[in-house]
């Protein structure tokens, strides 16, 4: 018997990204989002939950596209840095030490130090109360060379990835491998 815990949503683990924009006067953002995931094959797209009340959701909603950077463990605490300040207080990049390098194809900033990043032009933005979901079509996916696998794609274990986990509040690392996907069940699978 399970115990109910309300209209909550500790879903786990969330991705920690870092949504890279430009401001009004040109001046590059970061901010931190947990509430956030990919969410289309064709198109490639992913979804960012964004509140009203961040300076990013004015940035995006102004110039129609983000970046979705993809921090390593090592990290951890820029990455917290950006969701801890708004850019309406500081410049998050130099106070953090990042490196902000122009979108080869949109209009907003990606993280240099960061293993991953996502430039994405918005196809969709859904209001959905507290929040605006941005669904971001993504223009092109780069990758830090030292992170690539053996079939030219980033690999997990490369990259460290933080989790997070909303209901304690805490970053993670990521654990060990226990298989492969669409590979691992494939016992239940009636015998062909
Ligand atoms: C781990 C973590 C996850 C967060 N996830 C979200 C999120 O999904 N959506 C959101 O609107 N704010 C989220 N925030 C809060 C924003 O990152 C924070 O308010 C930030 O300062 C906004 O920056 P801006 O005003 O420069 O856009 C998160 C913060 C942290 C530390």
């Amino acid at each position: 018997m399970k115990r109910s815990l309300g209209a909550l949503t500790p879903a786990m683990p969330l991705p920690v990204w870092v949504i890279g924009s430009y401001g009004e006067d040109g001046s590059p953002c970061l901010m931190t989002v947990a509430w956030c995931g990919v969410c289309c094959s064709e198109p490639p797209c992913v979804a960012v939950a964004v509140r009203k009340s961040r300076l990013t959701h004015a940035n995006i909603a102004v110039r129609g596209c983000f970046t979705v950077n993809i921090p390593s463990e090592r990290y951890a605490a820029e990455a917290d840095y950006c969701g801890l300040v708004s850019g309406r207080d500081a410049d998050k990049f130099a106070a953090a030490g990042l490196t902000a390098v122009a979108g080869e194809f949109v209009d907003a900033p990606y993280v240099e130090d960061f293993p991953l990043a996502l430039e994405c032009v918005v196809a969709q933005a859904v209001d959905l109360g507290s929040h605006t979901l941005f669904v971001g079509r993504v223009a092109d996916a780069k990758a830090d060379e030292a992170v690539l696998g053996e079939n030219g794609l980033p690999d997990m274990a490369k990259v460290k990835p933080l989790a997070c986990s909303p209901a304690d509040r805490n970053y993670y690392a990521v654990g060990s491998l226990l298989g492969g996907t669409y590979s691992l069940g494939r016992g239940f699978a009636p015998k062909k």
